[in-house]
């Protein structure tokens, strides 16, 4: 059957990387049994350039039509004074809010080859595998009331505003422990109980579902500031990762350079609808150099492979490819050690398909 796609390439390294994803799914619809029926759209300033917004209707339409979407980044120092509404990071908050994508799987998969060019010691990070799963459609980023005002003293502030209902925490905390169940069936949630009330509230609600339904998992409580210390002390103690927005927005950075870069982790959003996007961002600083690494996008492929298709073995083949063309030793610059010359995007595309 044929899957539809809607690729939606964005801005600054969006397209450098997504071309190796392209040539990826053009090798596999040749030799798979299922074929792509591949769409391309504009989002984020390349969008802004040429319709006036980030996200037209009519691609927020394609988007939730389509079977899957892959995402590359959006934005760029070059729209730094459009108005906010009008900012192509607006293009991808709109897309989760409209696609009710709630849950954001965030991996953090240690590829053992990768190791030795970490700065961590090897054995906190090798194995590495564990999953924060980041509450994306709620919390601070859209909360009521926001904005910059002047108090009647003449004194200006900025302000935004936590919120979280029982069935957002519910939802996204069913994805945790159902996610659990499947791994290692052990769930941390992460919250600041001790000096929000959102947290208080969270931790409440998480606890209640737990009894309810889910007394088969372990769970336990953990501080954000605790849970970053530890990610990085002692990431593999470790399964699933549950958390608001704004935390799991910083510890999945966090995680993400145990694995060596920016450039390594994918991840999901989603739940019927999903979006699969690379955790990095339109890299303004390599734009245009082919020196990005194309792997996380690639990788978000894979999850789109694995969580939205259910072809397993497909996805698994493309993760071994990148597992020998690490073990080979080619490296994109982000990922590179000391006396390596660093492949070029093209090139690193050019191995994975050879593998
Ligand atoms: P960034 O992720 O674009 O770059 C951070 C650093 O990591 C840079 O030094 C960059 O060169 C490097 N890097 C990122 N991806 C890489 C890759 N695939 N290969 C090699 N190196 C890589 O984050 P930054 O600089 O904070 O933001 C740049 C722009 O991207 C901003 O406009 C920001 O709003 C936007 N952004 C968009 C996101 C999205 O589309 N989901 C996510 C994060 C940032
Ligand atoms: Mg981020």
């Amino acid at each position: 059957s044929n899957k539809r796609v809607l690729i939606l390439a964005g801005d600054g390294i969006g397209p450098e990387v997504m071309g190796q994803v392209e040539r990826v799914m053009e090798w596999l619809s040749a030799r798979r049994s299922f074929s792509f029926d591949v769409q391309s759209g504009l989002v984020g300033g390349v969008s802004y350039e040429a319709h006036g917004t980030p996200l037209t209707d009519e691609t927020l339409a394609d988007a939730v039509a389509a079977d899957a979407v892959l995402f590359g980044a959006v934005g760029g120092p070059q729209w730094d004074s459009v108005a906010r509404e009008a900012r192509p990071e607006m293009g991808i908050l709109r897309l989760r809010k409209e696609m009710d994508l709630y849950a954001n799987l965030r991996p953090a998969l240690v590829f053992d080859p990768l190791v030795e060019a970490s700065t961590l010691k090897d054995e906190v990070v090798r194995g590495l595998d564990l999953m924060i799963v980041r509450e994306l459609t709620g919390g601070i980023y859209f909360g009521e009331p926001r904005g910059v005002e002047t108090l009647p003293d003449g004194t200006r502030r900025g302000f935004d505003t936590e919120v979280y209902s029982a069935p957002e925490i519910e939802r996204v905390s069913r994805v945790a422990f159902e996610l659990a169940r499947r791994r290692d069936n052990r769930v941390h949630s992460v919250e600041k109980a001790n000096v929000m009330e959102s947290g208080k509230f969270w931790r409440d609600e998480v606890t209640a579902l737990h009894a309810a339904d889910y007394t088969d998992v372990a769970l336990e409580h953990m501080y954000a500031d605790n849970c970053a210390m530890q990610l990085v002390r002692r990431p593999k103690q470790f399964d699933v990762i549950v958390t608001s927005n704004l935390f799991g927005d910083l510890l999945s950075d966090c995680a993400a350079m145990l694995t060596g870069s920016l450039g390594i982790p994918s991840d999901e959003g989603g739940n019927r609808k999903a979006l699969y996007e690379p955790v990095h961002g339109s890299a303004p600083d390599i734009v245009g150099q082919n020196l990005a690494n194309p792997l996380a996008a690639l990788l978000s492929f894979t999850m789109m492979l694995r969580y939205s298709f259910g072809a397993a073995d497909d996805a698994d083949l493309i993760e071994a490819a990148v597992q020998d063309v690490l073990a080979g030793g080619l490296r994109t610059a982000d990922i590179m050690q000391d006396g390596m010359t660093a492949a070029s995007t093209d090139a690193m595309g050019d191995a994975v398909l050879g593998a």
